[in-house]
């Protein structure tokens, strides 16, 4: 089983898990800190004005709407048809606005091939297993011209668990509070995530808390705990060379960076 077949009743975790209420939290990331992480991409993956990206499970397009206004054209990909309308909303009347469409990265492949490709912020690592995982790096490289740069941002799998908290929470715009409860399997490969929303004791509009019962609902994620050594090993077996992990700034990856950048480069263009 590679992607699922259309005529399949499955269903993945993330193709209800990111739904409006996940939505809130996703568009409330501050615009300063997404401009400094575009910086981080163009850093990274070499991009200048006037290349190609393609941005893997875009989400909202915050990302995208930054590098596009640095003059790159970015095409962003994502599962969510009302992520990626929203991303088109939030685009719209830009002059430069990024391409969005609604794709399973794990299989999209663009018509013309791109200079870079990013995936940013845990969007990678949902399946069990690691050959299914292994697809959205296939169709990355498979986007990429010769030479072109692959990045993955991910949390640093030691900080995490050094540092495990058990239960997180946050408030957000529009009432928003998110409980976020997370375990580690027994076998220690998979965090598992309880993510309850709650619309502080209102509700926005429909009479029932965004939909839900007692304005209150919850959703389970899972990721899987991929060791910096694991990624590299994907990326290559993926095709990639020239695999390198670092802390965000491009420094050598530390125990105390609690998330990192995996890049590799498409072989060709030497
Ligand atoms: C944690 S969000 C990150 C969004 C964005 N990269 C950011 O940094 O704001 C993960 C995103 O991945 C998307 N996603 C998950 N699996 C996907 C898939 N197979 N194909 C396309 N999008 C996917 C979800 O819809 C969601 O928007």
């Amino acid at each position: 089983m590679m992607t699922k077949p259309t005529d399949s009743n499955l269903s993945f975790w993330w193709e209800t898990f990111y739904d409006d209420a996940a939505m809130a939290v996703l568009a409330d990331q501050d615009p300063k800190q997404i401009r400094s992480q575009a910086e981080m991409i163009m850093r990274a993956t070499g991009l200048v004005a006037g290349q190609t990206a393609m941005d893997q499970c875009c989400g909202l397009g915050q990302h995208a709407c930054v590098l596009a206004a640095r003059g790159v054209r970015v095409v962003g990909i994502d599962q969510s048809p009302m992520y990626i309308e929203q991303a088109r909303r939030q685009a719209a009347g830009d002059n430069k606005n990024p391409e969005f469409l609604v794709a399973d990265a794990l299989v999209y492949r663009h018509h013309e091939t791109v200079d870079a490709v990013y995936n940013w912020h845990s969007s990678f690592g949902y399946f069990d297993d690691d050959a299914m995982n292994c697809q959205m790096l296939s169709a990355a490289h498979a986007s990429l011209r010769d030479g072109g740069m692959m990045l993955l941002e991910f949390p640093n799998m030691p900080h995490l668990l050094n540092h495990f908290r058990g239960t997180m929470r946050t408030e957000h715009p529009g009432g928003v509070l998110l409980e976020r409860e997370s375990t580690v399997s027994p076998d220690g490969t998979t965090l598992h995530q309880t993510w309850t929303y709650r619309w502080n004791g209102r509700d926005n509009g429909n009479g029932s808390g965004n939909g839900s019962e007692n304005g209150k609902r919850s959703h389970r994620s899972s990721l899987r705990i991929y060791h910096p050594d694991q990624l590299i090993a994907m990326f290559k077996e993926s095709g990639f060379v020239d695999v390198r992990v670092s802390s965000h700034d491009g420094d050598e990856l530390t125990a105390e960076c609690a998330r990192l950048l995996v890049t590799g480069r498409k072989r060709g263009d030497e």
